[in-house]
């Protein structure tokens, strides 16, 4: 089988972010097994303190971050690093090539619960090397990201990723420690009829959501004329992975329910780095109308209503937003 470093030497075409995927990869190893571990390792439970976002933080957020951190910090590649736990970016290596940004634990009220959560990185060309790195750095479209990733921590550990025009997936032999190539090619199919969202918010969304949510649960009764599937991770990086694997609809739309807050996802740090994988793999990512990878990001922790997965069905969304004005 093929190692996940066999596949970067021949596929990467950039070394220094192989290096850095590298680095992002032996971290989630230790994750993992911390994972593994669960209570007996004393990650379970609040850290006790709230992040930039104004989250409760979990132990394992911190612990996750700071690990992610500090390896990543000492990659000589590495000219910064920004994460959904920290205020501002942290400054590396000035000479380094390349920028990272991560969410360091996806999915953090699964922790307690024994179920998936994720980690998800994105990678960013970092454009003023000799000079130490600013958030400003990081204010980059999606489009602009030379590597994006996650890996998901479930019953098995897995990493999705992609680095060229093709998104593939490895799994961690947990016997060797390596990860190694399960599907060098993942591709979402233009249909479906699953979808994930939590609906719960329904009051708060626009009312082209609304309708979408009302034709769908009408099923083979209403105007789709056919019956749909729910499911809910509560961990995007749990419901991405079950739309590479088998094609569905993601979203989490445009709300009022928190004032400021357009949805409840981040840009930078979650919907960019999956909108690179899920179009790579064939599907369609936008913020209901607008392509993510084009959005211009004003801070390094906005938030951005998502909308991703099979392409038929996301552009049907789109196709509402847009006869509704919005
Ligand atoms: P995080 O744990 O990094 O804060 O992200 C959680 C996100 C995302 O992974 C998930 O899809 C969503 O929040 C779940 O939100 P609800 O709790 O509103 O269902
Ligand atoms: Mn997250
Ligand atoms: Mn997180």
């Amino acid at each position: 089988m093929i190692t996940l470093a066999q596949y970067l030497n021949e596929h990467s075409a950039n070394a220094a972010v192989s290096d850095l995927i590298t680095t992002v990869t032996e971290v989630g190893k230790t994750i993992s097994q911390l994972l593994q571990k669960g209570a007996l390792a004393d990650i379970l439970g609040e850290a006790g303190n709230q992040n930039v976002q104004g989250e409760e933080q979990k132990k394992l957020d911190v612990l996750a971050n700071d690990m992610l951190l500090k390896a990543l910090a000492q990659n000589p590649h590495c000219a910064g690093v920004a994460s959904e736990e920290l205020d501002h970016a942290t400054p590396a290596n000035k000479d380094g090539s390349l920028l990272i940004l991560f969410d360091p634990l996806d999915g953090s009220s699964n922790i307690d619960i024994n179920m998936a959560v994720g980690t998800i990185f994105s990678i960013l060309p970092y454009q003023r090397q000799g000079h130490s790195s600013e958030d400003q750095d990081f204010l980059q479209a999606g489009s602009q990201q030379l590597a994006a990733g996650y890996l998901l921590y479930g019953t098995s550990t897995m990493l999705a990723l992609s680095v060229n025009d093709k998104v593939v997936m490895f799994s961690l032999d947990p016997d060797s420690g390596d990860y190694l190539l399960i599907n060098d090619h993942v591709q979402i199919a233009a249909d479906t009829s699953e979808y994930a969202i939590n609906a719960s918010n329904y009051r708060y969304w626009r009312k082209p959501m609304q309708q979408y949510i009302d034709e769908v649960i009408a099923g083979e009764t209403g105007v789709r004329g056919r019956d749909f599937n729910t499911r809910w991770v509560a961990a995007m990086v749990g419901d991405i992975h079950r739309i590479l694997c088998r094609g569905g609809l993601f979203t989490y739309p445009f709300d009022t329910k928190y004032a400021n807050k357009a949805g409840k996802l981040r840009l930078m740090y979650e919907a960019n780095p999956m909108s690179l994988l899920i179009e790579r793999a064939g599907g369609m990512a936008t913020n209901a109308v607008t392509r993510i990878l084009d959005i211009e990001p004003t801070d390094i922790h906005q938030r951005v209503p998502v909308v991703l997965g099979s392409k038929n069905e996301v552009d049907y969304i789109k196709q509402l937003h847009i006869q509704h004005g919005e």
